[in-house]
């Protein structure tokens, strides 16, 4: 896996290397009682599609700026504004720049997020009590790798742009790896984040349609992701049925809280910081515009159900959910039922529905949500 890197990753504020003091009991696992058939069921389903990421067509030519340009060309770029409706209308040299740097802000936190998954699926393989369960999460410690791998190199020798990891991803992941209860390592990454990211992964997929890598490397995280988005919601199942209220409490807290610093990245600030462009008013538009906030409210499609399956749709986090209109995604399957992802089709028609409502609404102001 050799590959020039043109555009090395920027450096974070926090430094090079991030310690981060873990607390945690090992758990060995001496029964090898190997009865939970649907773990082990997933765990064959990941060896068998194990995939290499130096197979890919790493020789493809990308040129982001050029699929934009001929977007715009074709008429898009009055669609965009009428689509964003930003504080003022962009030309087709700053929705081309704006394009850009939205694609690898997502881009680089996925790469961010890949490592977290790394990290934090190593711990669950030593946390978790039961045999089968650490099978599982050894075959997803290597699917992160591969993830790491083949982001950094598509954002290294292809895309040219890049951005350090965001501050609220940055402690999500940190709150992540102290905690030491392992189920709430579970919680946070195979629910919150990778849920997320299932359907970030679909938006982006459709959204950079003419760029056959980006397309392959996704379709492929994609796989592997609903397998280890369902690898967390049979596991949590099995113990939440039987918590405390006083222990599902501490879990609502914990999605409320997930929920909130994952909402805080979508709103791109560092973007706006990078261009030069006024932060008081792109972050209060990035809040309001009818796009925005259907694209943020989508990503929480596979979380939402998840979330119901495993019971922690309670009262608390439903007022949150309700708040941010999220609650329309209860009733869709969940990663038990229904594996995959969400289609992309069924996100696209949402995000209609939602911009045909914007649209009769009136202009909201500055209070955001
Ligand atoms: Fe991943
Ligand atoms: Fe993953």
């Amino acid at each position: 896996m050799q590959y020039r890197q043109h555009n090395p990753l920027p450096i974070p504020a926090i430094g090079e290397f991030q310690h981060v003091q873990g607390t945690l009991d090992a758990v060995f696992d001496w029964h090898y009682e190997l009865k939970r058939s649907k773990l082990l069921e997933l765990y064959e389903k990941g060896k068998a599609n194990t995939w290499n990421a130096s197979d890919l067509a790493w020789d493809t030519e990308v040129d982001i700026e050029k699929m934009v340009s001929q977007r715009q060309a074709l008429g898009g770029g009055g669609m965009l504004n009428q689509l964003l409706a930003p504080p003022r209308p962009l030309d087709d040299r700053e929705a081309l720049t704006l394009n850009l740097h939205m694609n690898a802000f997502m881009l680089s936190q996925f790469l961010h997020g890949e490592q977290g998954a790394l990290l934090a699926t190593a711990k669950i393989v030593e946390t978790v009590p039961w045999a089968e369960a650490k099978f599982y999460a050894a075959n997803q410690v290597a699917d992160e790798a591969r993830h790491v791998e083949v982001y950094h190199r598509y954002l290294t020798e292809k895309l040219g742009i890049s951005y350090p990891i965001h501050p609220s991803l940055g402690e999500l992941l940190g709150d992540i790896m102290t905690d030491a209860r392992w189920d709430v390592t579970y919680l946070g990454m195979q629910i919150m984040v990778e849920g997320l990211a299932l359907a970030a992964f679909g938006l982006q997929k459709m959204m950079m349609a003419e760029e056959s890598l980006i397309v392959d490397i996704t379709t492929r995280i994609m796989a592997d992701e609903s397998r280890h988005v369902a690898f967390g919601v049979i596991s949590l199942e099995e113990i939440y049925q039987d918590m405390t209220a006083g222990e599902l409490r501490e879990r609502e807290d914990f999605v409320m809280e997930a929920t909130h610093l994952m909402r805080e990245r979508l709103l791109m600030q560092p973007v706006f910081e990078r261009l030069g462009w006024p932060v008081d008013v792109w972050v209060p538009w990035a809040q309001n515009t009818p796009f925005m906030k259907g694209f943020r409210q989508m990503l929480f499609s596979k979380i939402v159900p998840n979330l119901k399956r495993l019971g922690l749709l309670t009262p608390r986090v439903r007022e949150m959910y309700a708040g941010l209109d999220l609650l329309r995604f209860e009733h869709m399957k969940d990663s038990v039922e229904d594996p995959e992802m969400a289609a992309p089709q069924e996100l696209v028609q949402l995000l209609m529905q939602f911009l045909a409502q914007g649209a009769q609404a009136p202009q909201p102001g500055v209070a955001a949500k």
